[in-house]
């Protein structure tokens, strides 16, 4: 696996893979701390396409609070072992300079309003620095794929927003975005590096999210949206947690969702003593 640090590092990787590889190649961007849920992501890039690039840079830009950045979790010689294991062919883990360097002018990017509302409300300015750092990765890793994990359903939102702006508005051949499902552990918790700053009580806690989404799924199909909201929520706080958000959404937007629109999306944040979760589910109550 090759490594680069530095953006002159990176493009010597690239030409070499270009060469013994072919053009064709898929990213995937993460902020470390990997776990399987990323090693979804590599093994459906692994099999799509000639070459894979990981990318592992904790983002100042999307974080809003100093100290979830500071507590972000990072174990460098872990993640890459788990990159390798997977069969990534290059890792680009830069320090903020390389990416954001002093001459470098952020891009002005019109999310058409994905970025406000449920994840964007309660962390301002969060996708606009995930719409940011994804922006600038494509322009140094040009890449066929771009690989997302579907756990972070409104930030695969963004991002194809993003796609699109890239291609329609400034004329820059976009990759596809490839989403990939989340995964989950045998309780239904979704992983998440955040995950690791759990202690097992709180990981227990946490697990009343899986144990919410079963009960939604097998009593939301005789309630109105407002009152299904309203009774999941008394359950997650029943479960411990402090909630933020539950929303239902019509799947694949962030419209609100009435009967007959299909399945429903449910998307949800919430605190598990200092540490924030969010997940999102499919429901089959239409
Ligand atoms: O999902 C993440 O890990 C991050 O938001 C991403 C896409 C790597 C951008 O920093």
């Amino acid at each position: 696996m090759l490594v680069a640090r530095s953006v002159e590092e990176l493009r010597e990787a690239l030409a070499s893979l270009d060469s013994s590889k072919g053009k064709e190649g898929g990213l995937v961007p993460t902020m470390g701390a990997l776990h399987e849920g990323h090693g979804a992501l590599m093994r459906v890039a692994r099999q799509s396409t000639a070459w894979v690039a990981a990318t592992i840079f904790v983002n100042p830009l999307q974080f809003n609070r100093l100290d979830d950045l500071a507590r972000y979790p990072r174990r460098e010689e872990e993640d890459f072992r788990l990159l390798q294991e997977h069969g990534v062919d290059l890792v680009f883990a830069p320090n903020p300079e390389a990416v954001f360097p002093h001459d470098w002018a952020a891009p002005d990017l019109d999310l058409n309003g994905l970025d406000l509302p449920w994840e964007g409300a309660f962390r301002p300015g969060h996708f606009k620095g995930v719409a940011t750092v994804v922006s600038r990765l494509l322009d140094l890793i040009p890449c066929t794929y771009l690989y997302m994990g579907l756990k972070d359903y409104q930030q695969c939102l963004v991002v194809e927003r993003l796609l699109h702006l890239r291609k329609a508005m400034l004329g820059l051949p976009g990759p596809a975005m490839v989403q990939v499902p989340t995964v989950r552990d045998a309780d239904g918790l979704a992983l998440s590096s955040r995950n690791l700053l759990l202690v097992p009580d709180q990981l227990a806690r946490a697990k009343g999210i899986a144990r919410t989404w079963s009960w939604m799924k097998a009593h939301g199909q005789g309630l109105e949206p407002e009152v299904l909201i309203e009774r999941a929520l008394e359950r997650l706080t029943a479960e411990g947690l402090r909630n933020e958000y539950l929303a239902l959404v019509r799947d694949g937007s962030l419209d609100p969702w009435k009967r007959g629109d299909g399945a429903p999306r449910a998307l949800y944040a919430g605190w598990l003593d200092e540490v924030r979760l969010i997940d999102n589910e499919s429901l089959p109550i239409p």
